[in-house]
């Protein structure tokens, strides 16, 4: 099964690259606001998941981000997220994914993140995680002002109650330096390898961070929501090399 999803993961982020060296403007459309867009590559790479886990296992349910839900009492679930980094992928940045998790009664049992500009493909099982052909595990650091962290800002920011600015500027004196990627997906993936020590963010959806949080936690580290419970992303997502977590938790809640 892992190679199923290895390799699916791996034809579709080479397709997301194809389609973005033939992107054209006609391409790109809006789903509300102009900061929320999505391009026929979106649709086309989902369609072309979709399509081939039905034909190999078609009793399987599927959530796509932009399909939604089928099938979703079903046994077995694909959560897919076709594009995980839209705004990148249009501003022609490398750091966008392919996101592909399989859940197991609501569990999610293997999954795999490609980064196609990078050439990286992130996959983890219940034996462990790997970047590549790579074993890889979380950072070791210990001290939030070593630390290098990542975050996100919903692109639907300016209607949010909490919209993440007050959390930031908390962790920021604190910690070495901060990154702000694109992609959710890859951010918990950085985590996982040791690139990054945490990433937190809220407004997220199940697509952004299911296969990420996966192999987040499959390579040692830990994920919780905003406050240290399970209702992760619907309460925002904590995701660290779980020595930090709980003072990282702290800092973000100014306490
Ligand atoms: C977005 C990315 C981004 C995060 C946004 C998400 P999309 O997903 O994960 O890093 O900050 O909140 O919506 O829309 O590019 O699939
Ligand atoms: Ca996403
Ligand atoms: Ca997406």
């Amino acid at each position: 099964m892992i190679e199923f999803i290895k390799n699916l993961a791996m034809e579709a982020g080479r397709l997301a690259l194809n389609l973005r060296r033939d992107l054209q403007e006609e391409d790109i459309s809006s789903k509300g606001t102009v900061k929320d867009m999505v391009t026929a590559a979106d649709r086309q790479v989902e369609a072309f998941i979709i399509n081939r886990i039905a034909e190999n296992y078609p009793s399987h349910g599927v959530f796509g981000e932009e399909t939604g839900q089928s099938r979703t009492d079903a046994e077995y679930v694909w959560v897919i997220d076709p594009i995980d980094g839209t705004t990148s992928f249009i501003h022609d940045l490398q750091f966008y994914s392919v996101s592909i998790a399989l859940r197991q009664h609501g569990r999610t049992i293997a999954a795999a993140v490609c980064a196609p500009r990078l050439e990286e493909l992130f996959w983890a099982d219940a034996e462990g995680a790997w970047l590549n052909d790579k074993e890889i595990k979380v950072s070791v650091r210990s001290r939030l002002e070593e630390c290098l962290l990542a975050t996100g800002f919903a692109c639907v920011r300016s209607e949010l109650p909490i919209n993440n600015i007050k959390y930031f500027s908390r962790v920021l004196p604190a910690i070495r330096g901060i990154r702000r990627c694109g992609s959710a997906a890859i951010d918990l993936c950085y985590v996982a390898c040791g690139r990054f020590d945490g990433f937190w963010e809220l407004n997220l959806a199940l697509y952004d961070i299911a296969a990420g949080a996966f192999i987040l936690e499959m390579a040692g580290g830990c994920v919780t929501d905003i406050d240290g419970g399970r209702d992760f992303p619907a309460n925002g997502i904590l995701a660290t090399n779980k020595i930090i977590h709980a003072e990282l938790s702290q800092q973000i809640h100014g306490k």
